[in-house]
Parts: structure tokens; C-alpha cells; sequence
């Protein structure tokens, strides 16, 4: 069984060190290696089945959530304005990287995340996430702010690839544009 307060105190503690991504990174691949401790830990706190009722730990500097994506999937391009640590635990996340330059948005790596693989995202990170398998995805997210509430966040419209104000809406009209049945 994993222990997610100590988990979140872990993460705590390492927002007061100067390679806090680095910590968290490993703090990550070590509950994600216990999936079945980790899944049995977040079912025991999760309130409902809203994003919200997912999270472990929220506050201005921290956010712990637990993130299922359905097979086919695809958001849009989205930036979080904060550090971001992604553990999948089980099923695939696969991430396109992109760079917006003076309104022109340009991809500029990818990688495909795989159940065990941990990706660190720093805070000008912008990405776009889809799930290529048939399964449910499940992964650990840990943001280095608070995901739920930050000024400078920004989506881009799948179809002008214009940038816009982040905001719950477009970020579920786009995804369900985007996503296709596996
Ligand atoms: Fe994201």
C-alpha cells in the first residue's frame, strides 16, 4: 500500500530544495513502481468522479492528483504556468511537445509514455496529451502550484492553433473534438 500523506509531505519538503523537480521525479518512480498499492491508495480517497474529487493534496505551491484518461482521448495544446511531474502507472500517455513562437505553434519533440516512464515538464512547457491504447490510462500528476486555480495558463484552438485563455469549457469542447474511439 502506498502512503499518499507521506507522499505528499515528501513533496512537501522538496519544494524547499533547489532541485525540487529531481525529488519529486524520484519520489514518483518510487510509488509508481507499486501500482496496484497506488490505485488501492487514491480508490480509498477519491470522493466522486470528478477531476476534483481525485486530488490527494492542493494548496498554492502543490497540487497530487490522479488522472484516468479513457482510450482515444486527445487534448488540446495546453500549457500549466507551474512544473509538472507525470508518472503513468498503468496504460500509455503519449505527449507532444510544442513551442509557440510569436503566435506559431510548432511541435518540437514527442514521447510516449509508458507504464513505469515518468515525465518532468518545467513551468514554459507546452504539451498535448493523447491515449493510444485500448485501456484506461492512469496516472499520478504532481504540479508545483495549484492546477486548479493559476493565472497565466493558456489552450490552444485545435483548429486556428490560436492561443486562448485556459478554461474548463474549451479544454472539454476541445478534447472531445479531438478524441476519437479506439
Ligand atoms: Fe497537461
Amino acid at each position: 500500500m502506498v502512503d499518499l500523506d507521506a507522499f505528499a509531505e515528501e513533496c512537501k519538503a522538496a519544494l524547499k530544495a533547489d532541485n525540487t523537480t529531481k525529488i519529486v521525479e524520484g519520489l514518483v518512480k518510487k510509488v509508481i513502481a507499486d501500482p496496484e498499492g497506488l490505485e488501492k491508495a487514491f480508490a480509498q480517497r477519491k470522493t466522486g468522479n470528478s477531476l476534483v474529487d481525485s486530488i490527494v493534496f492542493n494548496d498554492d505551491d502543490l497540487t497530487i492528483i490522479s488522472i484516468d484518461t479513457p482510450p482515444g482521448l486527445q487534448s488540446p495544446a495546453h500549457n500549466h504556468n507551474m512544473w509538472a511531474v507525470i508518472g503513468v502507472y498503468d496504460g500509455e500517455e503519449n505527449n507532444r511537445f510544442f513551442q509557440d513562437a510569436d503566435g506559431d505553434l510548432r511541435q518540437t519533440g514527442e514521447r510516449n509514455l509508458k507504464t513505469g516512464d515518468v515525465a518532468v515538464l518545467n513551468p514554459k512547457a507546452i504539451h498535448a496529451i493523447n491515449n493510444p491504447v485500448k485501456k484506461v490510462t492512469k496516472a499520478i500528476h504532481v504540479y508545483g502550484g495549484n492546477i486548479l486555480n493559476r493565472p497565466g495558463r493558456s489552450i490552444w484552438n485545435p483548429d486556428t492553433l490560436e492561443r486562448e485563455d485556459y478554461n474548463i469549457p474549451n479544454l472539454t469542447a476541445y478534447t472531445n473534438q479531438l478524441s476519437r474511439p479506439l
